[in-house]
This record gives C-alpha cells, sequence and structure tokens, in this order.
C-alpha cells in the first residue's frame, strides 16, 4: 500500500524553465523587461490592448515550438502508476503538463493557448495571433476577445476545488516557484494548518516560503522531480 494516497502538486514557471519558456522573477525574468501592470492587468489591456495583445502573442508563439521536460514527464507518469490520486495544479499558462500526459489537472492562471470572449465569456482554443480585429463568433454582440489568462486582481480558477484538494491531500509537492504570488503562495500554509500532511518543496533555490515544508530538494526540476517521483513510486 502506497504511502501516500492523495498528492497535491503546485508547479510554477519554473517547471517549464528547462523547455524554454521564461520564468518571471529570475535573473532575466519576464517581470525584469515588462512591466506587469501593462501587460498583466485588466487596467493595462483597457489602456492598451493592441501592447497586450503583442505580449501574448510572442509567449503564444514560443509555446509552438516548447516541449515537456523530464519534470513534466515525471508528473504524468506518477499519475498513471500511483495507486493513489494525484492532481497536479499549475500557476503556469503553457500546455507542457497536457502534451506530457497529464490528465488530472487545473490551470489556476488560466491558459496561454485559449482566448475567451469580454461579453460572453465563451473560452475556445486559439493557438495563433490575437489582435483588436478578432470578434467573439459566439455572441450576438461580437465580444473583443481576451486571453484566457488570469491578470493580477482577478480571482484564480477552480479555487473551491483547490481548496478542498489541499484539505484531503496527504502530501502536498510544490516545484518551481517563487512562493511570491497568492493564493498560491499560501497553499502550503493552508495544508500545514490540516496536520496531516507531508509538505516538500523541488526547485531550484529555496522560495519564500521555504521554511514552511518539511522537506526540501534543490537543484533543476528536469533532475530533482524524475528522481522524487522514482522515490515516490519505489515507495
Ligand atoms: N528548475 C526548478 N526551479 C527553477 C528552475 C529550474 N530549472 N528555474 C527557475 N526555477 C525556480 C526559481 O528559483 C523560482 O523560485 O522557479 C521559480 C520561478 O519563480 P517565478 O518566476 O516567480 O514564477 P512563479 O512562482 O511561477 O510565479 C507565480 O506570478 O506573475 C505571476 O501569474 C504569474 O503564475 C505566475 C505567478
Amino acid at each position: 500500500m502506497a504511502r501516500h494516497q492523495r498528492i497535491v502538486i503546485l508547479t510554477g514557471a519554473g517547471i517549464s524553465a528547462e523547455s524554454g519558456l521564461g520564468t518571471f522573477r529570475d535573473k532575466d525574468g519576464l517581470w525584469t523587461k515588462y512591466d506587469l501592470e501593462e501587460v498583466a492587468t485588466p487596467q493595462g489591456f483597457a489602456r492598451n490592448p493592441a501592447f497586450v495583445h503583442e505580449f501574448y502573442n510572442a509567449r503564444r508563439r514560443n509555446l509552438l515550438e516548447a516541449r515537456p521536460n523530464p519534470a513534466h514527464h515525471a508528473l504524468a507518469r506518477l499519475e498513471r502508476e500511483h495507486p493513489g490520486r494525484v492532481l497536479v495544479v499549475t500557476q503556469n499558462v503553457d500546455d507542457l503538463h497536457e502534451k506530457a500526459g497529464s490528465r488530472n489537472l487545473i490551470h489556476m492562471h488560466g491558459e496561454l493557448a485559449k482566448v475567451r470572449c469580454a461579453a460572453c465569456e465563451s473560452v475556445r482554443v486559439w493557438r495563433e495571433d490575437l489582435s483588436l480585429e478578432h470578434v467573439c463568433a459566439e455572441c450576438s454582440t461580437k465580444g473583443r476577445l481576451r486571453p484566457h489568462v488570469v491578470w493580477f486582481g482577478e480571482m484564480p480558477f477552480a479555487m473551491s476545488k483547490i481548496e478542498l484538494a489541499l484539505a484531503a491531500c496527504d502530501l502536498f509537492v510544490s516545484i518551481g516557484t517563487s512562493g511570491n504570488v497568492y493564493p498560491a503562495a499560501g497553499f502550503v500554509q493552508q495544508v500545514r494548518e490540516g496536520g496531516r500532511a507531508h509538505t516538500v518543496e523541488l526547485n531550484l533555490e529555496p522560495s519564500e516560503g521555504h521554511t514552511l515544508f518539511h522537506e526540501q530538494v534543490y537543484g533543476p526540476a528536469s533532475e530533482v522531480v524524475p528522481a522524487y517521483v522514482e522515490r515516490l513510486l519505489g515507495a
């Protein structure tokens, strides 16, 4: 009988760094090149939608060539082979977990390969550039389309489902996140308050909340995640 029956895994930009997708707060991260107020807030989009479309179009183009790395594949293997439940909650808007085969997956910050109508809220897959000329094909008002990603000041998706999973888990693993952005940065504290689960941080370096984890393993995700999954499956 495996030791852990209900595993929740939180991932951040660090798990996709070795797939060539940028992180946000590392030395040459996205927020060192762009002002997040201009490209990742509803106010920024209202002020200059064309500039925001350009920002996300560049990131969406990067996504087309990006491939999952061994860390994404290890999490998909864990979901396939572990006898208990495995849920991945990702802050990332890339589709590398899906490309690696993860199925039980929540994108709490949305998805770069999808767009949403600002009027009727309908969401559809969208892999090419988005511009002001594109309007919603679903609704009568021909609403403006926006990237289906969560901007600062907006509510992340599926929070009630995530809270339930955090309360029920007996293992919480945080991978490739700096622990700067809430509510995700608060998940480990929430799990600790439940008093039952073991908490682990797998990261390149200690995150803001590293002292809150029972166990920490530092190194590149493509090395430390497969090794950790091997340990879990062998337990
Ligand atoms: N392997 C493992 N961890 C890595 C690697 C790597 N190869 N490279 C970088 N990291 C770690 C960094 O040490 C850092 O702790 O990944 C983390 C990346 O942190 P951030 O750039 O802050 O990204 P993230 O934590 O995902 O940001 C959270 O902030 O801007 C918002 O919505 C955006 O989802 C994002 C959220």
